[in-house]
C-alpha cells in the first residue's frame, strides 16, 4: 500500500478542491453541530470542516501531511478564524495528556490511518471520560455485492493515496474500549456512518 502521508501530501491541492462535492461532504455539518468544549479535530485534512465549528469552541486540529495543513492554515487566515490551532501531529502517537478532549472529531480519516486499532486507541487516550468521539467514516458494508464493488475501487485508492475501502471502523472503535457506541447509516446502505462513541 501507498504510505498516505506522502499520498495527502502529493494529492493535497486536488482533494481539496473535489472535497466540497464528495457525496459525504452533505453530512459534515451535522457531525461538527455534535462537537463541544475542548475539540481535538484528528485527520483535519485541508480544513473542510472549518467553517463548521462555532465560534466559541477551542479547537486544536492535527495531520501528518505537511501540504493539507497548509491548506488548512490558508482557509483559517481566510476566514478569520482566531479559536483554532494545527499541529502536524501522527494520530497513532499523539502528543497529548490523557483525560484531555471533550470530543475527538474525525471525518473520512480512519480509511487512511496505517494502523487504526492504534490510532483509535489514542482517540480514547485523550478523552476524558465521558467525552465523546465522533466519527464520519465510510467503511466496508455487511452486503456481499457492495463489498464486491468496494474491493474493485479499492485496488485503485490503496495504490494512488494509501486509503482503504475496506476497513472494519465501526467494530474497531467497540474494540478498543468505549462504553457506549451508537450508528447511523448516512449512504450506500451501512458504508458511510456517523458514529458517536462514548469514553
Ligand atoms: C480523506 S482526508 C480527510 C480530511 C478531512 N477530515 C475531511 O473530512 O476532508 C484524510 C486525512 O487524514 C490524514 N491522516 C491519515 N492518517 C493519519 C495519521 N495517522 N495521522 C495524522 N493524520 C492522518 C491524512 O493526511 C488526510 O489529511
Amino acid at each position: 500500500m501507498k504510505d498516505p502521508k506522502k499520498g495527502y501530501d502529493r494529492w493535497a491541492k486536488l482533494y481539496n478542491k473535489i472535497e466540497e462535492n464528495m457525496p459525504m461532504g452533505k453530512f459534515k455539518k451535522e457531525a461538527i453541530d455534535l462537537a463541544e468544549g475542548k475539540i481535538l479535530e484528528v485527520g483535519i485534512g485541508s480544513g473542510a470542516n472549518l467553517k463548521y465549528y462555532k465560534n466559541n469552541l477551542d479547537i486544536i486540529g492535527i495531520d501528518f501531511s505537511k501540504e493539507m495543513l497548509n491548506l488548512a492554515n490558508k482557509k483559517i487566515t481566510d476566514l478569520h478564524l482566531t479559536n483554532i490551532k494545527l499541529k502536524e501531529m501522527n494520530i497513532e502517537e499523539m502528543n497529548f495528556l490523557d483525560n484531555t478532549f471533550d470530543t475527538v472529531v474525525s471525518t473520512c480519516v480512519f480509511c487512511t490511518v496505517p494502523n487504526p486499532k492504534k490510532g483509535l486507541k489514542e482517540i480514547f487516550r485523550v478523552l476524558k471520560p465521558g467525552g465523546k468521539a465522533i466519527f464520519l467514516e465510510h467503511m466496508k458494508s455487511r452486503y456481499l455485492i457492495i463489498n464486491i464493488f468496494l474491493w474493485i475501487l479499492n485496488q485503485i485508492t490503496t495504490r494512488v493515496i494509501g486509503t482503504s475501502l475496506l476497513r472494519d471502523t465501526e467494530n474497531n472503535i467497540k474494540e478498543v474500549g468505549f462504553s457506549k457506541v451508537t450508528s447511523k447509516n448516512l449512504m450506500m446502505k451501512d458504508v458511510l456512518k456517523l458514529i458517536v462513541a462514548e469514553k
